[in-house]
């Protein structure tokens, strides 16, 4: 929108800043040329609902609902897809729950809003009030199952920031409503446009008497992200962690974003997930959340981190509880490494320990071909350079 008004050479100061009537209508007509363009040049909906800056329960929204429920509403909707999809007669991989990472900058509410989302206390409970680690969340919510991912948003923390929002399918910037855009703000908004993961802003603390969610989205413009009722495409949606309003409408659109990302992994096929973080425990031994992406894990499992691995000898899932296997998104605490995998690092599985092992040595093996091709690089080179 603003875009639009200064290539018209319109003056404004703010948001509240009133227009002419004739300019209203041409921005609307050229905003209606834009859609028209948009929707021409693909033959998805979605964009379309996407620009609307109301949350909508749409059809597609309940579309897995329903199929879950009666299975001639599946098969309409595979009907539908059809056309533009030309995929081969193959068995569909199932959906899975989206990853969801909540980054900003500290103390803006972050956990709180997932406290509110998962009915739960940990912010109360955290030392000094700081989150200082990741927490994976599953969460059973109105629109389904949907895993979360806490950050903290001290500045400290940058490379946890980062594996965040490399593990997520969407990330959600939480940007209080009473102090706007913060240097870890920006740094989260980097991380997440660097990982190209959808973003959604969550204006969060409307309750308290001096947010100015106004002023937020208006700073937002100025990072060149400008909100869907100026005329963007990003959704922002004022909620509360204290008073939950809002938070329904920012479930919705994470429904609607996951919907549109057509999130799906075969729980049937090769397991392979990532450490979100692991700690060693002075009774437990080393402790690893893992997040299954593919496959399926299951207690007894061989696991293969970079040149470590562990035997699964217990599982227990987000809650606490013990668990015998898990699914696509799912995080897991994991017992059985003999040393701390990194975080970030790709986990695969292997039959039995002897493969485990086989693997380990071929990547140790690997790994040293490829330092000594590195110093007999240095040497040629220095050979070159000599005398
Ligand atoms: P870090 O993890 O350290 O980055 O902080 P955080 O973003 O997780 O913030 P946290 O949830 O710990 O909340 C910080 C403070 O803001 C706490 O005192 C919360 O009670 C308060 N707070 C969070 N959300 C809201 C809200 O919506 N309204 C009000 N009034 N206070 C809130
Ligand atoms: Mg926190």
């Amino acid at each position: 929108m603003l875009e639009i008004l200064d290539g018209l050479g319109v003056s404004y100061k703010s948001v509240s800043s009133t227009i002419e009537e004739d300019t209203v209508e041409l921005i609307k007509q050229i905003l209606e040329e834009e859609a028209a363009g948009g929707a021409a040049a693909t033959t998805d909906a979605a964009p379309a609902q996407n620009q609307s800056a109301q949350p909508q329960s749409t059809q597609t929204a309940q579309t897995e609902a329903q199929s879950a429920a009666a299975p001639q509403s599946a098969a309409t909707a595979t009907a539908e897809r059809e056309p533009e999809v030309a995929a081969p007669a193959a068995p569909e991989t199932p959906h899975r729950a989206p990853v969801v990472t909540i980054m900003g900058h500290v103390d803006h509410g972050k956990t709180s809003l997932l406290d509110y989302i998962r009915k739960t206390k940990v912010a109360a409970k955290e030392a000094g009030g700081i989150t200082q680690h990741v927490g994976a969340f599953e969460a059973k919510t109105s629109k389904g199952k949907i895993v979360f991912i806490d950050t903290p948003g001290h500045e400290a923390f940058t490379t946890i920031r980062a594996r965040g929002a490399n593990v997520a399918d969407i990330a959600i910037i939480v940007i209080a409503a009473d102090d706007s855009l913060m240097p870890q703000t920006r740094e989260a908004i980097a991380h997440a446009q660097a990982a190209k993961v959808p973003m959604l802003i969550a204006i969060n603390k409307v309750d308290l008497p001096q947010a100015d969610p106004e002023r937020v989205k208006t700073d937002l413009t100025q990072l060149n992200l400008v909100p869907e009722e100026y005329g963007g495409d990003l959704v922002v949606v004022p909620v509360s962690a204290k008073t939950g309003e809002g938070v329904e409408d920012l479930l919705e659109y994470i429904s609607l974003t996951a919907e549109l990302e057509d999130l799906r992994a075969d729980p049937k096929g090769n397991f392979s997930g990532v450490i979100i973080e692991s700690r060693v425990d002075r009774q437990a031994g080393v402790l690893a959340t893992v997040m299954v992406q593919e496959g399926t894990l299951h207690v007894g499992d061989f696991l293969v981190v970079g040149e470590n691995y562990g035997k699964i000898k217990a599982m227990t899932d987000s809650g606490g509880g013990r668990i015998k296997e898990a699914g696509p998104s799912t995080p897991v605490q994991v017992l059985g490494f003999s040393e701390a995998p990194a975080s970030g690092e790709t986990v695969l599985s292997a039959k039995n320990e002897h493969a485990a092992r086989e693997v380990i040595a071929q990547r140790a093996s690997d790994r040293r071909d490829a330092e000594n091709a590195r110093v007999q690089r240095k040497r040629t080179l220095e050979e070159m350079m000599g005398p």
